[in-house]
């Protein structure tokens, strides 16, 4: 085990890291491999995506992964996609090489992630010793991974490059600010394709501000083990709307710099507007 990182059991059986520097881990400590499939995976419903996909003869679902980290957001989505026909082309990005290099070298418990890491890893090895290729295979589909910092990544991105879902994994605003900034926000919403979800476990004011900053509609994101709610945001999917008085902080946060707020629409939730 490296100084930098140590090995945490969490409360499904997975294991993840605790970073050195900051203490924080990569996962939710009430389950690692349950926040990858419940958290990113079935909150952006990915396979429902896939399914709905299919019959207009598309192939793949393009995912953009913001924190590749141990790599169980996109064993998740491989996980998601199985049997739809549609298969994941995956874009990460990642700062930390050292990291990438870690998780690729043992094999992950319970069997069920593994089974489904296993080609993560292997892809990511690939990706790794590619020295710069623009894509390598990740199971049947394609991984392009990007190291650096993701603001740079993002912006070097194919032009009209638009994803079908977006996890956004980032370390807290606490420690990894950057990535939960306004203008990173602003820079992933313009990356969305109609019809996409982004998903989160920030439930932040802030965040969530900055989603609405940045013209999305945003809603509530399930309960995933100990973590009472997540954040969603479309550009135009219907969402779970969120708690009034959240709405009311939201309103005047997004208000007060001036931009115009879109929430998760409900009945009776007239969007658009304030509670
Ligand atoms: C919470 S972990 C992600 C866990 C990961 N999604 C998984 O499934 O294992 C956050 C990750 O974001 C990466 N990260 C933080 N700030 C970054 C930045 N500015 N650019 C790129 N990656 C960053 C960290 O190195 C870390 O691997």
């Amino acid at each position: 085990m490296s100084a930098r990182w140590t090995e945490r059991l969490t409360a499904d059986g997975s294991s993840t890291l605790a970073h050195a520097d900051h203490g924080e881990t990569f996962h939710s400590m009430s389950g690692a491999w349950t926040q990858a499939r419940e958290r990113y995976a079935r909150e952006c419903r990915l396979r429902e995506r896939a399914l709905e996909l299919a019959p207009s003869g598309t192939r793949a679902l393009r995912l953009l992964d913001v924190g590749t980290g141990l790599g169980f957001n996109l064993a998740a989505a491989l996980e998601a996609l199985a049997d739809t026909g549609v298969a994941l082309e995956a874009t990460s990005l990642e700062r930390d090489r050292d990291l990438l290099v870690h998780a690729r070298a043992a094999p992950r418990e319970p069997a069920d992630l593994e089974r489904w890491h296993a080609p993560v890893r292997l892809a990511l090895g690939s990706a790794l010793a590619s020295h710069g290729a623009e894509s390598v295979p990740l199971a049947n589909g394609r991984l392009r991974l990007r190291l650096g910092d993701a603001r740079a990544s993002l912006a070097g991105l194919p032009e009209g490059l638009l994803f079908d879902a977006v996890f956004l994994d980032p370390f807290s605003p606490r420690v990894e600010p950057e990535l939960w900034s306004r203008d990173f926000l602003a820079a992933v919403a313009r990356r969305m394709a109609p019809g996409s979800r982004l998903s989160t476990y920030s439930a932040a004011t802030e965040v969530r501000a900055g989603l609405l900053a940045a013209g999305l509609r945003v809603g509530r994101g399930a309960r995933v083990g100990e973590k009472r709610e997540g954040t969603l945001a479309s550009p135009d999917l219907e969402l779970p709307s969120l708690d009034p008085r959240v709405l009311r902080r939201l309103g005047a946060r997004v208000g007060a710099s001036g931009g115009e707020p879109r929430f998760g629409a409900q009945a009776g939730d007239p969007r658009g507007s304030i509670p």
